[in-house]
């Protein structure tokens, strides 16, 4: 089976052509990141804008990369939730135009359901595991058990993660995206500051995560006069610190709270790309004596292959979709 992947959720434009081995034949993701950068963030506009203007040729680029013809393809899927309204209406509408004018199926795919079985596609990873999802608009906890039984044993009540990251960052005056800029800053930390930041929730019954209070201490420490590069950089590293404590305390906990034993913990996101919080979360599997499983980050952040590989799964576990597959900005999973 060869199933074509359309990913256009967020400000990340992404098409793929994945097989039922595991294969992906090829991929291309393209940031928009250029578009949005001098806004300081995604403007829903412009990626919709933008999602619809690579798109065709992103398409025959896969396609001609793969040495694939449209015979060869089984099937298209394409995101159409939860995310962004007009870029999820550009990639549906265009992936199913496309399988009607092919008289092939046409698959609608959750997003995260997407991140969470890429690990199957990556590390061929066995049910049931636990999956982390910490990205720019996801921080949760899920009970992966099969495909279409998933569990979520946590998630965030206010900022996600990731966003936590990028709004220290800002308030260090990074520019965004924060996450990879604040770990750079981080990485020049010499020790010599001290800042007792909050670690929210942790130690909580649930499972679940808060990021805002992190954002406001950060927030009064900046604000206190005279603040120096290496305070700068030794803030970061203790912000840093404190989500990484924070994410690794409360997966502990869905551990603990689950009555099941999975065979990994599995992360997924943007944020899995930062080091410190990969360290924390491979000790906690060791302690938890499981696997750690942190795809390469190309398929950890937003990208096709995960949504046609999902296709893959759901029709060959014979799970099918509601009738309504219209585009939608919620779609839990
Ligand atoms: O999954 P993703 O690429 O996009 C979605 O949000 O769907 O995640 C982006 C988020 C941003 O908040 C970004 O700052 C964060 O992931 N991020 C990082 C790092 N790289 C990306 N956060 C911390 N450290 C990093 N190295
Ligand atoms: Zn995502």
């Amino acid at each position: 089976m060869l199933i074509l992947g359309i990913e256009t959720s967020c400000d990340e434009t992404s098409v793929a052509l994945v097989d039922d081995r595991r294969e992906i034949r090829a991929q291309i993701t393209r940031s928009q990141l250029d578009e949005h950068v001098r806004f300081g963030g995604v403007v829903p506009e412009i990626a919709a804008r933008a999602h619809l203007e690579y798109l065709p040729r992103m398409t025959a680029q896969v396609m001609a990369d793969a040495g694939v013809v449209w015979a060869e393809i089984d099937g298209i899927a394409a995101t159409v939730g939860p995310g962004l309204m007009g870029g999820l209406l550009v990639g549906a509408t265009y992936g199913r135009a496309l399988a009607t004018a092919r008289g092939l199926p046409f698959y609608p795919v959750n997003h995260l359901e997407g991140h969470a079985l890429t690990a199957r596609l990556t590390d061929d990873a066995q049910f049931p595991y636990l999956l982390l999802l910490v990205s720019g608009g996801h921080t949760a906890l899920i009970a992966v058990r099969g495909v279409g039984e998933y569990e979520t044993l946590g998630e965030t009540r206010d900022d996600a993660a990731g966003e936590c990251f990028d709004k220290c960052a800002k308030l260090l005056g990074l520019g965004w995206p924060g996450g990879p800029a604040l770990e750079k800053l981080a990485a020049g930390a010499r020790g010599e500051f001290r800042f007792d930041l909050p670690h929210p929730m942790i130690g909580a019954a649930h499972a679940d995560f808060s990021f805002s209070g992190l954002k406001t201490a950060v927030r009064q420490v900046v604000r206190r006069e005279g603040f120096a590069d290496a305070q700068r950089a030794d803030l970061a590293r203790a912000a840093q610190n404190a989500i990484a404590v924070t994410l690794a305390d409360r997966t502990r906990r869905a551990f603990q709270l689950s009555a099941q034993t999975f065979t990994a913990l599995v992360v997924a996101g943007g944020v899995a790309a930062n080091q410190t919080v990969r360290a924390a979360l491979q000790k906690l599997a060791d302690e938890m004596k499981v696997a750690f499983i942190a795809p390469p980050i190309a398929l950890c952040t937003d990208n096709a292959a995960m949504i046609a590989w999902t296709a893959i799964e759901r029709v060959r576990a014979g799970v099918a979709y509601p009738a309504d597959t219209k585009p939608r900005p919620r779609w839990p999973l």
